[in-house]
């Protein structure tokens, strides 16, 4: 480990010295200036968060400067970046300083992580450019350049994945230039052994890399994003005519596909509009508009990409639907014993159970 760890840390340090941009906040080890550049720099680029850093430090050239300027400035000179809680929480920040810590910044990674909004990367990049902490900062370009460079696989996306992440990180670091280290490796990941297309060619790194050697560099790092779920609101207009109910078959195209449930409307809210409700169910079912509510309770069901919340509005008919109303929205009445029988998804079953069954 100790010689790959040079080897690979000193390479990143010497391609820094070549290739690094110069910038403002690298010239400095004042953690007030650091923080501030940081914090632009989780919200954008380099090339538009510079103006922004200038102006800010220009116009806050400390922290109580910034503690004590009104909101109203604070966000004006954020205005363009967007994500405005980040200004007011950077605001909120800098009063903590002062009232917490009598305007100085804590000076270790662990008592910065005190401080509102400051994470691990950010107490990271603090920790070791003002202080020359060993600790090594993780950000997007740094689990780039280690996935490939080192052939990990692990999905960066999840968040057990950092620990393996942090370890590989805080193996390499240089315990001489921890400061110089942390910057050459994202400047690395932002220049060099970029998203697409990285520079692998002229790469000094390009014998040692895993990803290189073994033709994974589109494929390192892996980044998948759990699937969102998706949240769909049911309204089941449970109609009922002497003593049956309505029930319909599910489509293929579907959720729960060939059980059997309720006439259905679905809409984005668990609350929709009455009126409009309303009008849309008596449409559909060919009958005058009839008022009718829920039975007030929500049934629940998480499947893996989807979130149901179910609500039941029970409904009695004077008289039977027209066949080919039927037929069109695919309903038929059945008997309570037919339905007993009827594969149904869970929550049609709980809810027949406490009014039917
Ligand atoms: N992005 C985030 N932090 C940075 C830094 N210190 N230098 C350049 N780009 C960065
Ligand atoms: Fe990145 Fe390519 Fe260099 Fe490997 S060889 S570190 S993938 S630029």
């Amino acid at each position: 480990m100790a010689s790959t760890s040079s080897f690979f840390s000193n390479t990143l340090i010497d391609w820094y010295h070549r290739h690094r941009r110069p910038l403002p906040w690298r010239e400095t080890t004042d953690p007030y200036a650091i923080w501030l550049s940081e914090v632009i720099l989780q919200q954008t680029r380099v090339r538009q968060g510079l103006p922004y850093y200038l102006r800010f430090i220009e116009r806050f050239p400390t922290v109580q400067d910034l503690a004590k300027a009104p909101e109203d400035e604070v966000l004006r000179l954020w205005q363009g970046l967007g994500y405005y809680s980040r200004a007011r929480n950077l605001h909120h920040t800098a009063k903590q300083v002062v009232s917490e810590f009598g305007g100085r910044f804590p000076d270790t990674y662990t008592k910065l992580l005190q401080l509102k909004g400051v994470g691990t990367y950010t107490a990271a990049a603090i920790a070791s450019f003002a202080y020359r902490e060993p600790v090594a900062v993780l950000d997007g370009n740094v689990y780039r350049v280690l996935a490939r460079v080192f052939g990990r696989h692990e999905n960066i996306a999840a968040p057990a994945s950092k620990k393996v992440f942090e370890e590989i990180a805080n193996a390499q670091i240089s315990l001489e230039e921890p400061d110089t280290y942390n910057q050459a490796i994202m400047e690395f990941g932002a220049i060099q052994c970029t998203p697409v297309a990285p520079d692998c060619l002229f790469c000094p790194l390009q014998q040692e890399c895993f990803a290189f050697q073994h033709g994974l560099v589109n494929v390192l790092p892996v980044k998948e994003k759990a699937k969102s779920s998706r949240q769909r609101y049911f309204h089941y207009l449970v109609l009922q005519h002497e003593g049956k109910l309505y029930l319909k078959k599910r489509p293929g195209n579907d959720i729960w596909q060939s059980l059997y449930d309720f006439y259905t409307i679905e809409t984005d809210t668990l609350h929709p509009a009455p009126e409009l409700f309303h009008k849309q169910a008596s449409e559909a079912l060919g009958i005058p508009k009839i008022p009718f509510s829920s039975t007030g309770k929500v049934y629940k069901h998480v499947l893996s990409h989807q979130k149901i919340s179910a609500q039941f509005y029970l409904i009695s008919l004077p008289f039977r639907l027209r066949e080919e109303t039927e037929e069109t929205i695919g309903i038929k009445l059945y008997t309570i014993e037919e339905i007993e029988a009827l594969p149904k998804p869970i929550l049609i079953h709980s809810f027949l159970n406490e009014h039917f069954f």
